[in-house]
């Protein structure tokens, strides 16, 4: 285990047989549809690697720069729209991957910008859900795995850019968080 982390909260393993169950279904779902596949940069990058190998279904797949942390422990509330391009999606039917539902803020936006972009259909698969009440999106249609109000690193996710390449999500040990 990394030192900074004081433990591990889902291991290489459970995640992985998790995609598999998720993937499941998401096939059931989507089989016939035109689909697209859009995941949220940069947490959610290790996740959907491993998931879409899953699934064996006709996909575009598209990678959209949003960010709402800018680095810190807490969402800024703000999301921010950073490419120059975004995709067209008329008549597609999007799954909107991310690596985690905390406010809700993000997926929100993100939501409503790709059916303004023509979006058939749009349905939200996340790795982690925060077990907290939310005035925005209540829960995503496919969730991995629900966990507490903590602040998790690992699997993607970051503190301060670093810690994304940890197979497995983890807690930080709190002598490593700046105040
Ligand atoms: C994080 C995370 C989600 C979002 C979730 O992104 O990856 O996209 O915040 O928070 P919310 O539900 O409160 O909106 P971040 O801005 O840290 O960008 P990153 O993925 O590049 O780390």
């Amino acid at each position: 285990m990394h030192e900074d982390i004081e433990k591990v909260l889902i291991d290489e393993d459970v995640i992985q047989r998790r995609l598999a169950v998720l993937a499941e279904k998401v096939i059931a779902d989507f089989d016939g549809k035109p689909m697209v596949a859009v995941a949220l940069l940069k947490g959610a990058v290790l996740f959907v690697a491993d998931l879409i190998r899953h699934i064996p279904l006709p996909m575009e797949f598209e990678l959209l720069n949003v960010s709402s942390y800018h680095g810190g422990t807490k969402s800024s509330g703000e999301v921010l729209f950073l490419d120059q391009r975004q995709p067209d999606l008329h008549g597609k039917h999007v799954l909107l991957l991310d690596d985690i539902l905390d406010t809700g803020l993000t997926m929100e936006a993100v939501t409503a910008k790709l059916k303004e972009q023509g979006a058939e259909e749009v349905k939200t698969c996340v790795l982690l859900a925060k077990d907290i009440p939310r005035d925005t999106v209540k829960e995503a249609d496919y969730t991995g795995f629900v966990i507490g109000d903590e602040f998790v690193v690992g699997y993607g996710l970051d503190y301060q850019d670093r810690y994304r390449n940890l197979p497995y999500v983890g807690i930080l040990k709190s002598s490593v968080i700046q105040s």
